[in-house]
């Protein structure tokens, strides 16, 4: 399986300027890179302006709203973000479950429609610190999990590139990334889960990737340690430099 790997630029960086300085750079240092898919998630207003060769890099979303149009001040819809060119979008990341109060139940309705107009989902789960700290990440993953898929159809899944991206709360931008073993037994019991509301043919399609403080020197071992398919990036991914390292390191399989 080709690793995935999805850069999260969140509301970075703040003139179009400085977005496309830095869409170039990282285009240019993963042109000749093979064997990776990379994504790049940049805020809405940059998508319709930064112009890839041949998917190299994919562009996608870091949101999406589950109605398809109509009156909703401030949304963005599946159509919109395919009509930028998008194939990806990142659902349910902690920053929105936080700050914004997004609930499983409006990440499985924006998995419902993503799905349906054919663009990949990238979903995100992960413990805090405070659920590490108790014992219940198992819990918290499998119930996010359950919430998210809850009456999507195997049918729905296949083929569509459904990634699902572990990412404890606790490692996201503070230097301080969970150690590809805790993370494996993450990603095991991720597996499971999928393998049992589908089946294990299908869950072995979907791509779990690990995100959380990943940089140049950590990548590689998320991937060829604990088995990841594919990372998903934030802080790194704006520095060029870095993130090209990191792309190269994952590519060395
Ligand atoms: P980070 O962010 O790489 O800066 O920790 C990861 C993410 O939030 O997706």
């Amino acid at each position: 399986m080709k690793p995935l790997i999805v850069a999260n630029w969140k509301m970075n960086p703040q003139s179009l300027t400085e977005a496309k300085q830095l869409f170039n750079s990282l285009k240019k240092g993963i042109k000749n890179v093979k064997n990776v898919e990379v994504v790049i998630c940049p805020p809405f207003l940059y998508l319709s302006q930064l112009q890839t060769t041949n998917y190299k890099p994919h562009l996608g979303a870091q949101d999406v709203f589950w109605e398809e149009k109509g009156a909703f001040t401030g949304e963005i819809s599946p159509k919109m973000l395919k009509d930028s060119g998008c194939k990806y979008v990142i659902i349910g990341h902690s920053e929105r479950r936080r700050y914004l109060k997004e609930t499983d139940e409006m990440i499985n309705k924006k998995l419902k429609v993503t799905l349906k107009r054919k663009l990949s989902p990238i979903l995100c789960i992960g413990e805090t610190r405070k659920e590490r700290g108790q014992g219940k990440t198992q819990t918290i993953l499998k119930n996010q999990l359950k919430k998210a898929l809850s009456k999507i159809s195997a049918f729905n899944i296949q083929n569509s590139k459904l990634a699902i991206a572990y990412e404890p709360v606790w490692a996201i931008g503070t230097g301080k990334a969970c150690s590809p073993r805790e993370a494996k037994k993450s990603l095991d019991v991720i597996k499971k889960v999928i393998s049992k509301i589908y089946d294990k043919k299908l869950a072995k399609t979907i791509k779990i990737l690990y995100g959380g403080s990943v940089n140049g020197k950590n990548a590689a071992s998320y991937i060829f340690e604990a088995n990841f398919q594919g990372l998903l990036v934030g802080g790194a991914s704006l520095d060029p430099r870095e993130f090209v390292i990191l792309v190269k390191a994952v590519s060395r399989s």
